[in-house]
Protein backbone atom coordinates (compact mmCIF):
# COMPACT_ATOMS: atom_id res chain seq x y z
CA UNK A 1 0.00 0.00 0.00
CA UNK A 2 1.34 3.62 -0.67
CA UNK A 3 -0.16 6.08 1.13
CA UNK A 4 0.81 9.38 -0.59
CA UNK A 5 -0.32 12.65 0.74
CA UNK A 6 -0.62 15.30 -2.10
CA UNK A 7 -1.92 17.65 1.35
CA UNK A 8 0.47 16.88 3.61
CA UNK A 9 -0.73 15.29 6.77
CA UNK A 10 0.98 13.71 9.61
CA UNK A 11 -0.75 12.06 12.44
CA UNK A 12 0.76 11.40 15.82
CA UNK A 13 0.18 11.60 19.43
CA UNK A 14 0.71 15.21 21.05
CA UNK A 15 1.52 15.36 25.13
CA UNK A 16 -2.47 13.84 26.20
CA UNK A 17 -3.93 14.00 22.48
CA UNK A 18 -4.03 12.72 18.93
CA UNK A 19 -2.59 15.15 16.63
CA UNK A 20 -2.93 15.96 13.12
CA UNK A 21 -0.68 18.11 11.17
CA UNK A 22 -0.08 19.50 7.74
CA UNK A 23 3.44 19.79 7.14
CA UNK A 24 6.03 20.77 4.01
CA UNK A 25 8.82 18.56 3.24
CA UNK A 26 11.20 20.88 4.93
CA UNK A 27 9.71 21.41 8.01
CA UNK A 28 11.07 20.76 11.67
CA UNK A 29 9.29 19.54 14.30
CA UNK A 30 9.76 22.39 16.38
CA UNK A 31 8.64 24.85 13.41
CA UNK A 32 5.52 22.52 13.85
CA UNK A 33 4.95 22.41 17.41
CA UNK A 34 5.36 26.06 17.67
CA UNK A 35 3.31 27.66 14.61
CA UNK A 36 0.55 25.14 14.32
CA UNK A 37 0.30 23.76 17.66
CA UNK A 38 1.50 27.21 19.75
CA UNK A 39 3.62 24.81 21.89
CA UNK A 40 5.89 27.72 22.02
CA UNK A 41 7.51 26.41 25.31
CA UNK A 42 9.63 24.13 22.81
CA UNK A 43 12.41 27.03 22.05
CA UNK A 44 14.11 28.10 19.19
CA UNK A 45 17.69 29.26 19.80
CA UNK A 46 20.72 27.57 17.72
CA UNK A 47 18.83 25.77 15.39
CA UNK A 48 21.71 23.89 14.58
CA UNK A 49 21.64 20.93 17.77
CA UNK A 50 23.95 23.04 19.68
CA UNK A 51 21.92 24.16 22.66
CA UNK A 52 19.12 22.09 23.43
CA UNK A 53 16.52 24.35 24.07
CA UNK A 54 14.39 22.94 21.86
CA UNK A 55 14.45 19.34 22.95
CA UNK A 56 11.35 17.53 23.14
CA UNK A 57 10.40 13.84 24.23
CA UNK A 58 9.76 11.08 21.26
CA UNK A 59 7.80 8.28 22.19
CA UNK A 60 8.44 5.55 20.08
CA UNK A 61 7.38 1.33 20.43
CA UNK A 62 9.84 -0.75 21.40
CA UNK A 63 9.15 -4.10 22.66
CA UNK A 64 5.72 -3.34 23.51
CA UNK A 65 6.33 -0.58 25.76
CA UNK A 66 6.91 3.56 24.60
CA UNK A 67 10.60 4.37 25.14
CA UNK A 68 11.08 8.42 25.51
CA UNK A 69 14.09 9.82 24.11
CA UNK A 70 15.37 13.41 23.94
CA UNK A 71 15.60 14.80 20.24
CA UNK A 72 16.50 17.98 19.54
CA UNK A 73 13.36 19.22 17.84
CA UNK A 74 15.28 21.55 15.25
CA UNK A 75 16.97 18.79 13.77
CA UNK A 76 13.84 16.38 13.75
CA UNK A 77 12.01 16.38 10.22
CA UNK A 78 8.41 16.99 11.09
CA UNK A 79 7.75 14.11 9.51
CA UNK A 80 9.35 11.75 11.45
CA UNK A 81 6.84 12.41 14.56
CA UNK A 82 4.10 10.12 12.13
CA UNK A 83 2.73 7.59 14.46
CA UNK A 84 5.05 8.52 17.57
CA UNK A 85 4.21 9.88 20.31
CA UNK A 86 5.30 13.80 21.55
CA UNK A 87 5.88 15.21 24.72
CA UNK A 88 6.44 19.13 25.06
CA UNK A 89 7.33 20.85 28.35
CA UNK A 90 3.91 21.83 28.23
CA UNK A 91 2.22 18.24 28.71
CA UNK A 92 4.16 17.72 32.12
CA UNK A 93 2.97 20.75 33.76
CA UNK A 94 1.61 23.93 34.29
CA UNK A 95 2.59 26.67 36.58
CA UNK A 96 0.04 26.16 39.23
CA UNK A 97 0.54 22.09 38.55
CA UNK A 98 4.52 22.41 38.12
CA UNK A 99 5.91 18.20 37.55
CA UNK A 100 8.15 17.38 39.51
CA UNK A 101 11.29 18.46 37.79
CA UNK A 102 9.97 21.23 37.53
CA UNK A 103 9.60 21.97 40.93
CA UNK A 104 13.03 20.45 41.60
CA UNK A 105 13.78 23.21 39.25
CA UNK A 106 12.18 26.22 41.11
CA UNK A 107 13.27 24.69 44.53
CA UNK A 108 17.20 24.70 43.45
CA UNK A 109 17.45 27.82 41.74
CA UNK A 110 18.16 26.50 38.67
CA UNK A 111 16.15 28.77 36.39
CA UNK A 112 16.25 32.45 35.62
CA UNK A 113 15.89 33.86 32.26
CA UNK A 114 14.37 30.51 32.16
CA UNK A 115 14.66 30.04 27.82
CA UNK A 116 16.91 26.38 28.67
CA UNK A 117 14.72 25.65 31.20
CA UNK A 118 12.29 23.74 29.07
CA UNK A 119 15.32 21.73 27.33
CA UNK A 120 17.07 20.69 30.50
CA UNK A 121 13.43 19.84 31.77
CA UNK A 122 12.82 17.75 28.74
CA UNK A 123 16.25 15.79 28.88
CA UNK A 124 15.81 14.78 32.46
CA UNK A 125 12.47 13.84 31.65
CA UNK A 126 13.57 11.43 28.95
CA UNK A 127 16.17 10.30 31.62
CA UNK A 128 14.09 9.88 34.66
CA UNK A 129 11.05 8.11 32.50
CA UNK A 130 14.02 5.60 31.35
CA UNK A 131 16.14 4.94 34.56
CA UNK A 132 14.33 6.22 37.78
CA UNK A 133 17.22 5.06 39.66
CA UNK A 134 19.92 7.52 37.52
CA UNK A 135 22.88 8.16 39.15
CA UNK A 136 24.63 11.64 38.88
CA UNK A 137 26.92 10.98 35.92
CA UNK A 138 24.18 9.73 34.07
CA UNK A 139 22.27 13.14 34.96
CA UNK A 140 25.53 14.69 33.59
CA UNK A 141 25.51 13.23 30.51
CA UNK A 142 22.00 13.15 29.88
CA UNK A 143 22.03 16.89 30.38
CA UNK A 144 25.76 17.80 27.94
CA UNK A 145 23.26 18.75 25.36
CA UNK A 146 21.69 21.74 26.82
CA UNK A 147 23.38 24.80 27.38
CA UNK A 148 22.41 27.96 29.69
CA UNK A 149 23.79 31.17 29.49
CA UNK A 150 23.03 32.54 32.92
CA UNK A 151 22.03 30.19 35.92
CA UNK A 152 24.93 27.95 36.13
CA UNK A 153 25.43 24.37 36.22
CA UNK A 154 25.51 23.49 39.36
CA UNK A 155 22.10 24.48 40.58
CA UNK A 156 21.06 22.42 37.41
CA UNK A 157 23.15 19.71 38.46
CA UNK A 158 21.79 20.48 41.99
CA UNK A 159 17.93 19.96 41.14
CA UNK A 160 18.76 17.09 39.14
CA UNK A 161 20.26 14.97 42.13
CA UNK A 162 17.58 16.21 44.46
CA UNK A 163 15.20 14.49 42.15
CA UNK A 164 16.83 11.59 41.70
CA UNK A 165 16.88 11.06 45.82
CA UNK A 166 13.48 11.99 45.94
CA UNK A 167 12.28 9.00 43.79
CA UNK A 168 13.97 7.06 45.32
CA UNK A 169 12.65 7.61 48.58
CA UNK A 170 9.26 7.13 47.03
CA UNK A 171 10.33 4.39 44.94
CA UNK A 172 6.85 2.71 44.61
CA UNK A 173 5.32 5.15 42.62
CA UNK A 174 8.07 6.25 40.18
CA UNK A 175 5.76 6.22 37.54
CA UNK A 176 3.06 8.49 39.14
CA UNK A 177 5.99 11.17 40.04
CA UNK A 178 7.39 10.97 36.57
CA UNK A 179 5.51 10.00 33.47
CA UNK A 180 1.99 11.66 33.02
CA UNK A 181 -1.07 10.09 33.66
CA UNK A 182 -1.89 9.78 29.59
CA UNK A 183 1.53 7.59 29.12
CA UNK A 184 -0.84 4.88 30.80
CA UNK A 185 -2.92 5.05 27.38
CA UNK A 186 -0.50 5.45 24.75
CA UNK A 187 1.29 2.10 24.11
CA UNK A 188 -1.78 0.66 22.79
CA UNK A 189 -2.92 3.79 20.36
CA UNK A 190 0.80 3.54 19.33
CA UNK A 191 0.01 -0.42 18.57
CA UNK A 192 -2.81 0.76 16.74
CA UNK A 193 -1.78 3.55 15.10
CA UNK A 194 1.80 2.57 13.96
CA UNK A 195 0.36 0.39 11.01
CA UNK A 196 3.15 -0.13 8.98
CA UNK A 197 3.22 2.16 6.26
CA UNK A 198 4.64 1.69 3.27
CA UNK A 199 5.45 5.39 1.76
CA UNK A 200 4.29 8.40 2.75
CA UNK A 201 4.94 10.54 0.15
CA UNK A 202 4.42 14.07 1.31
CA UNK A 203 4.78 16.46 -1.97
CA UNK A 204 4.40 20.27 -2.36
CA UNK A 205 3.88 20.51 -6.43
CA UNK A 206 4.77 24.45 -6.48
CA UNK A 207 7.18 24.59 -3.61
CA UNK A 208 10.48 26.49 -4.61
CA UNK A 209 12.02 24.50 -1.69
CA UNK A 210 12.38 21.11 -1.07
CA UNK A 211 9.38 18.92 -3.35
CA UNK A 212 9.05 15.75 -1.81
CA UNK A 213 9.99 14.08 1.60
CA UNK A 214 9.77 10.26 0.87
CA UNK A 215 9.74 8.11 3.91
CA UNK A 216 10.12 4.58 2.67
CA UNK A 217 9.23 1.44 4.72
CA UNK A 218 11.02 -1.30 3.17
CA UNK A 219 14.56 -1.27 1.03
CA UNK A 220 13.02 -2.32 -2.36
CA UNK A 221 10.70 0.69 -2.07
CA UNK A 222 13.53 3.21 -1.30
CA UNK A 223 15.41 1.89 -4.21
CA UNK A 224 12.16 2.30 -6.22
CA UNK A 225 11.84 5.63 -5.23
CA UNK A 226 15.66 6.39 -5.72
CA UNK A 227 15.53 4.75 -9.03
CA UNK A 228 12.90 7.07 -10.08
CA UNK A 229 14.69 10.25 -9.45
CA UNK A 230 17.02 11.46 -11.63
CA UNK A 231 20.72 10.55 -11.14
CA UNK A 232 21.48 13.96 -11.27
CA UNK A 233 18.61 15.61 -9.83
CA UNK A 234 18.72 17.56 -6.51
CA UNK A 235 18.04 14.70 -3.95
CA UNK A 236 19.67 13.48 -0.82
CA UNK A 237 19.16 10.63 1.69
CA UNK A 238 18.25 11.31 5.32
CA UNK A 239 19.37 8.93 7.96
CA UNK A 240 19.55 10.67 11.48
CA UNK A 241 19.33 14.04 10.39
CA UNK A 242 21.71 15.58 12.07
CA UNK A 243 23.83 16.77 9.66
CA UNK A 244 21.12 17.26 6.70
CA UNK A 245 18.60 19.35 8.90
CA UNK A 246 21.78 21.47 9.89
CA UNK A 247 22.36 22.12 6.56
CA UNK A 248 18.73 22.71 6.03
CA UNK A 249 18.41 25.44 8.49
CA UNK A 250 21.53 27.05 7.94
CA UNK A 251 22.26 26.88 4.54
CA UNK A 252 19.02 26.81 3.69
CA UNK A 253 19.97 23.59 1.38
CA UNK A 254 16.77 22.10 1.11
CA UNK A 255 17.32 19.51 -1.87
CA UNK A 256 14.02 18.77 -4.32
CA UNK A 257 13.66 15.12 -2.88
CA UNK A 258 15.11 13.96 0.31
CA UNK A 259 14.90 9.92 1.10
CA UNK A 260 14.56 9.17 4.85
CA UNK A 261 15.90 5.62 5.88
CA UNK A 262 15.11 5.91 8.98
CA UNK A 263 12.04 3.59 9.24
CA UNK A 264 13.23 0.73 6.60
CA UNK A 265 13.00 -1.91 9.46
CA UNK A 266 15.55 -4.02 7.75
CA UNK A 267 18.58 -1.46 8.67
CA UNK A 268 17.71 -1.59 12.16
CA UNK A 269 19.65 -4.38 13.74
CA UNK A 270 22.90 -5.57 15.25
CA UNK A 271 24.41 -8.58 14.57
CA UNK A 272 26.87 -10.40 16.58
CA UNK A 273 28.75 -12.83 13.33
CA UNK A 274 31.57 -15.02 14.17
CA UNK A 275 34.71 -12.76 14.07
CA UNK A 276 32.49 -9.34 12.78
CA UNK A 277 29.80 -7.07 14.32
CA UNK A 278 27.54 -5.97 11.50
CA UNK A 279 26.08 -2.86 12.48
CA UNK A 280 22.94 -1.38 9.92
CA UNK A 281 22.52 1.69 8.51
CA UNK A 282 19.66 2.92 10.81
CA UNK A 283 20.47 1.67 14.19
CA UNK A 284 21.35 5.35 16.39
CA UNK A 285 24.23 5.56 17.91
CA UNK A 286 22.79 5.09 21.33
CA UNK A 287 21.43 1.99 20.32
CA UNK A 288 25.22 0.71 19.30
CA UNK A 289 26.48 2.21 22.47
CA UNK A 290 23.84 0.28 24.82
CA UNK A 291 24.41 -3.13 22.45
CA UNK A 292 25.98 -5.94 24.57
CA UNK A 293 28.33 -7.03 22.27
CA UNK A 294 29.13 -3.54 20.90
CA UNK A 295 30.40 -2.63 24.40
CA UNK A 296 32.31 -6.06 24.70
CA UNK A 297 33.97 -6.43 21.80
CA UNK A 298 34.18 -2.92 20.27
CA UNK A 299 35.62 -0.52 23.01
CA UNK A 300 37.29 1.29 20.68
CA UNK A 301 34.12 2.87 18.83
CA UNK A 302 32.24 2.85 22.11
CA UNK A 303 34.72 5.36 23.06
CA UNK A 304 34.57 7.64 20.09
CA UNK A 305 30.43 6.98 19.59
CA UNK A 306 30.33 7.89 23.36
CA UNK A 307 32.63 11.52 22.73
CA UNK A 308 30.76 12.09 19.63
CA UNK A 309 28.05 15.25 19.83
CA UNK A 310 25.53 15.22 22.78
CA UNK A 311 22.87 12.43 23.76
CA UNK A 312 20.15 14.03 21.92
CA UNK A 313 22.41 14.01 18.56
CA UNK A 314 23.60 10.50 19.26
CA UNK A 315 19.57 9.20 19.26
CA UNK A 316 19.41 10.53 16.11
CA UNK A 317 22.75 10.47 14.45
CA UNK A 318 23.78 6.72 12.67
CA UNK A 319 26.93 5.13 11.66
CA UNK A 320 26.20 5.41 8.34
CA UNK A 321 25.42 9.20 8.22
CA UNK A 322 28.92 9.78 9.49
CA UNK A 323 30.63 7.76 6.96
CA UNK A 324 28.62 9.15 3.98
CA UNK A 325 28.84 12.62 5.28
CA UNK A 326 32.77 12.24 4.62
CA UNK A 327 33.59 14.97 7.47
CA UNK A 328 37.45 15.26 7.77
CA UNK A 329 36.82 15.19 11.42
CA UNK A 330 34.05 12.40 11.79
CA UNK A 331 34.82 10.70 14.45
CA UNK A 332 33.27 7.36 13.94
CA UNK A 333 34.75 7.54 10.55
CA UNK A 334 38.42 7.40 12.17
CA UNK A 335 37.50 4.86 14.33
CA UNK A 336 36.35 2.57 11.85
CA UNK A 337 39.43 2.91 9.63
CA UNK A 338 41.19 2.34 12.81
CA UNK A 339 39.05 -1.05 12.98
CA UNK A 340 39.46 -1.90 9.61
CA UNK A 341 36.00 -1.51 8.84
CA UNK A 342 34.01 -2.68 5.52
CA UNK A 343 31.21 -0.58 4.44
CA UNK A 344 27.98 -2.24 2.81
CA UNK A 345 27.06 -0.75 -0.42
CA UNK A 346 24.07 -1.50 -1.82
CA UNK A 347 21.85 -0.86 -5.42
CA UNK A 348 18.80 -2.26 -6.65
CA UNK A 349 21.04 -4.30 -8.69
CA UNK A 350 22.83 -5.62 -5.88
CA UNK A 351 25.74 -5.24 -3.03
CA UNK A 352 29.30 -4.17 -2.65
CA UNK A 353 31.70 -4.11 0.17
CA UNK A 354 34.00 -1.62 0.41
CA UNK A 355 36.78 -1.12 2.73
CA UNK A 356 36.62 2.38 5.29
CA UNK A 357 40.03 2.98 3.97
CA UNK A 358 38.85 2.96 0.10
CA UNK A 359 35.39 4.81 0.74
CA UNK A 360 37.00 8.03 1.39
CA UNK A 361 37.57 9.61 -2.08
CA UNK A 362 38.79 13.11 -0.73
CA UNK A 363 37.02 15.85 0.82
CA UNK A 364 33.50 14.92 1.34
CA UNK A 365 33.62 12.51 -1.44
CA UNK A 366 32.92 9.04 -1.18
CA UNK A 367 32.84 5.67 -3.08
CA UNK A 368 28.77 5.91 -3.20
CA UNK A 369 27.63 5.98 -6.38
CA UNK A 370 24.17 7.77 -7.54
CA UNK A 371 21.47 5.41 -5.77
CA UNK A 372 23.66 4.02 -4.12
CA UNK A 373 22.95 3.64 0.22
CA UNK A 374 25.31 2.31 2.95
CA UNK A 375 22.90 -0.53 4.40
CA UNK A 376 25.54 -1.51 6.94
CA UNK A 377 28.87 -1.19 8.51
CA UNK A 378 30.89 -4.71 9.67
CA UNK A 379 33.43 -4.09 11.98
CA UNK A 380 35.92 -7.14 12.93
CA UNK A 381 36.36 -7.89 16.34
CA UNK A 382 39.61 -9.46 16.99
CA UNK A 383 41.31 -9.07 20.04
CA UNK A 384 43.21 -5.71 20.02
CA UNK A 385 44.77 -3.27 22.03
CA UNK A 386 43.34 0.04 21.53
CA UNK A 387 42.44 3.44 22.30
CA UNK A 388 40.90 6.15 21.04
CA UNK A 389 41.96 10.42 21.87
CA UNK A 390 39.72 13.01 20.59
CA UNK A 391 41.03 16.61 21.34
CA UNK A 392 38.44 19.50 21.55
CA UNK A 393 37.43 22.55 23.57
CA UNK A 394 35.16 20.57 25.22
CA UNK A 395 34.43 16.80 26.13
CA UNK A 396 30.57 17.35 24.89
CA UNK A 397 28.98 19.04 21.49
CA UNK A 398 32.31 20.13 20.13
CA UNK A 399 33.80 19.74 17.34
CA UNK A 400 37.10 17.84 17.15
CA UNK A 401 40.46 19.54 16.58
CA UNK A 402 42.21 16.27 16.04
CA UNK A 403 41.24 13.05 16.77
CA UNK A 404 42.89 9.64 16.42
CA UNK A 405 42.05 5.79 16.75
CA UNK A 406 44.74 2.92 17.28
CA UNK A 407 44.51 -0.65 17.27
CA UNK A 408 47.14 -3.25 17.64
CA UNK A 409 47.78 -7.17 17.43
CA UNK A 410 50.57 -7.68 20.37
CA UNK A 411 51.97 -10.26 21.38
CA UNK A 412 53.73 -9.59 25.25
CA UNK A 413 56.05 -6.56 24.26
CA UNK A 414 55.56 -6.86 19.81
CA UNK A 415 53.25 -5.10 17.97
CA UNK A 416 52.56 -7.79 15.24
CA UNK A 417 50.83 -4.78 13.62
CA UNK A 418 49.41 -1.72 14.04
CA UNK A 419 46.35 0.42 12.57
CA UNK A 420 46.55 3.97 13.37
CA UNK A 421 43.91 6.45 12.06
CA UNK A 422 44.20 10.14 12.20
CA UNK A 423 40.50 12.52 11.95
CA UNK A 424 41.19 16.54 11.74
CA UNK A 425 44.80 16.46 9.48
CA UNK A 426 43.95 15.86 6.29
CA UNK A 427 40.72 16.57 3.80
CA UNK A 428 39.15 12.89 5.02
CA UNK A 429 40.35 10.75 8.39
CA UNK A 430 43.66 8.82 6.92
CA UNK A 431 45.65 5.68 8.21
CA UNK A 432 49.45 6.83 9.33
CA UNK A 433 50.42 4.69 7.10
CA UNK A 434 54.70 4.96 7.33
CA UNK A 435 54.06 4.70 11.03
CA UNK A 436 52.05 1.32 11.18
CA UNK A 437 54.79 0.11 9.04
CA UNK A 438 57.25 1.56 11.17
CA UNK A 439 55.56 -0.29 13.86
CA UNK A 440 54.88 -4.17 12.88
CA UNK A 441 57.16 -6.68 14.03
CA UNK A 442 58.56 -4.66 16.90
CA UNK A 443 58.93 -5.02 20.74
CA UNK A 444 57.65 -1.50 22.28
CA UNK A 445 60.17 0.72 24.09
CA UNK A 446 59.94 4.39 24.69
CA UNK A 447 62.66 5.31 21.95
CA UNK A 448 60.09 3.12 19.20
CA UNK A 449 57.15 5.52 20.71
CA UNK A 450 59.35 8.64 20.17
CA UNK A 451 60.32 7.37 16.88
CA UNK A 452 56.70 6.55 15.56
CA UNK A 453 55.24 10.13 17.50
CA UNK A 454 57.36 11.81 15.18
CA UNK A 455 56.77 9.77 12.26
CA UNK A 456 53.03 9.89 12.46
CA UNK A 457 53.22 14.11 13.09
CA UNK A 458 55.70 13.93 9.48
CA UNK A 459 53.02 12.31 7.75
CA UNK A 460 50.37 14.58 7.57
CA UNK A 461 50.03 17.89 6.51
CA UNK A 462 47.04 19.79 8.84
CA UNK A 463 45.51 22.90 7.73
CA UNK A 464 45.52 25.85 10.00
CA UNK A 465 41.25 27.00 10.84
CA UNK A 466 39.50 28.27 13.77
CA UNK A 467 39.76 25.00 15.66
CA UNK A 468 43.40 25.08 15.78
CA UNK A 469 46.52 26.06 13.78
CA UNK A 470 48.61 23.94 11.75
CA UNK A 471 51.86 23.58 13.96
CA UNK A 472 49.24 22.40 17.12
CA UNK A 473 47.18 20.16 14.96
CA UNK A 474 51.27 18.39 14.25
CA UNK A 475 51.81 18.25 17.92
CA UNK A 476 48.19 16.94 18.26
CA UNK A 477 49.09 14.21 16.15
CA UNK A 478 52.41 13.23 18.16
CA UNK A 479 51.22 13.44 21.53
CA UNK A 480 48.31 10.95 20.57
CA UNK A 481 50.04 8.38 19.31
CA UNK A 482 52.73 8.71 21.52
CA UNK A 483 49.34 8.22 24.22
CA UNK A 484 48.34 5.10 22.25
CA UNK A 485 51.02 3.75 22.35
CA UNK A 486 52.40 4.12 26.09
CA UNK A 487 49.72 2.04 26.87
CA UNK A 488 51.59 -1.11 25.82
CA UNK A 489 53.99 -0.14 28.01
C1 LIG B 1 25.39 19.47 17.64
C2 LIG B 1 26.14 18.51 16.77
C3 LIG B 1 27.32 17.98 17.23
C4 LIG B 1 28.03 17.08 16.43
N1 LIG B 1 29.17 16.54 16.93
C5 LIG B 1 29.86 15.65 16.20
C6 LIG B 1 31.04 15.06 16.73
O1 LIG B 1 31.44 15.32 17.86
N2 LIG B 1 31.71 14.17 15.93
C7 LIG B 1 31.27 13.85 14.68
O2 LIG B 1 31.92 13.02 14.02
N3 LIG B 1 30.15 14.38 14.16
C8 LIG B 1 29.44 15.28 14.88
N4 LIG B 1 28.29 15.83 14.36
C9 LIG B 1 27.89 15.52 12.99
C10 LIG B 1 26.80 14.43 12.84
O3 LIG B 1 26.07 14.24 14.01
C11 LIG B 1 27.39 13.11 12.43
O4 LIG B 1 28.09 13.26 11.22
C12 LIG B 1 26.35 11.99 12.29
O5 LIG B 1 26.98 10.75 12.41
C13 LIG B 1 25.59 12.03 10.98
O6 LIG B 1 24.71 10.93 10.97
P1 LIG B 1 23.19 11.09 10.56
O7 LIG B 1 22.60 9.73 10.59
O8 LIG B 1 22.53 12.12 11.36
O9 LIG B 1 23.39 11.59 9.05
P2 LIG B 1 22.44 12.45 8.12
O10 LIG B 1 22.46 13.87 8.52
O11 LIG B 1 21.12 11.82 7.96
O12 LIG B 1 23.25 12.26 6.75
C14 LIG B 1 24.58 12.72 6.61
C15 LIG B 1 25.02 12.49 5.15
O13 LIG B 1 25.11 11.10 4.88
C16 LIG B 1 24.21 10.72 3.84
N5 LIG B 1 23.64 9.43 4.28
C17 LIG B 1 23.08 9.18 5.48
N6 LIG B 1 22.76 7.87 5.57
C18 LIG B 1 23.10 7.31 4.40
C19 LIG B 1 23.01 5.98 3.90
N7 LIG B 1 22.51 4.99 4.64
N8 LIG B 1 23.48 5.75 2.65
C20 LIG B 1 24.00 6.76 1.90
N9 LIG B 1 24.11 8.03 2.32
C21 LIG B 1 23.67 8.30 3.57
C22 LIG B 1 23.19 11.84 3.74
O14 LIG B 1 22.67 11.95 2.45
C23 LIG B 1 24.02 13.04 4.13
O15 LIG B 1 24.74 13.51 3.01
C24 LIG B 1 27.55 16.73 15.14
C25 LIG B 1 26.35 17.26 14.69
C26 LIG B 1 25.64 18.15 15.49
C27 LIG B 1 24.35 18.69 14.99
S1 LIG C 1 17.50 25.23 18.84
FE1 LIG C 1 19.48 24.84 19.68
S2 LIG C 1 19.51 22.67 19.66
FE2 LIG C 1 17.69 23.12 18.65
S1 LIG D 1 18.24 30.24 32.72
FE1 LIG D 1 18.77 31.69 31.18
S2 LIG D 1 19.67 30.47 29.64
FE2 LIG D 1 19.45 29.13 31.27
Amino acid sequence: MTETMRKPRISFFLNGRAAVAAVSPGDTALTVLRRQFGLTGTKEGCNEGDCGACTVALGELRGGTVEYRAFTSCLLPATRLHGRHVITVEGLGAPERPHPIQQAFLDHHATQCGFCTPGFVMSLFCLFARNPAATRAEIAEALEGNLCRCTGYLSIDGAGAALAEKIKINAGDIRGQILPAYCGEVAEQLHRFDRPIETVEVSEPSGERCLAYHLPATLEQAFDIMWGIAETADYRVVAGGTDVMVDANVKGAVPKHLVDVSRIAGLRSIRDDAGTIVIGANVPMTDILLHPAVRAKLPLLCAALSQMASLQVRNAATLAGNLATASPIGDAGTALLALDAVAVLTTKLGERKVPVESFYKGYRQTELCAHELVTAVEVPTADVAWDFQKSAKRSAVDITAVSSGFAAQVEGRRIVSARIALGGVAPTPVLARRTMELLTDKEIDAALIEQAARMAASEVEPISDVRGSREYRSALVRNHVAKHLSKLL
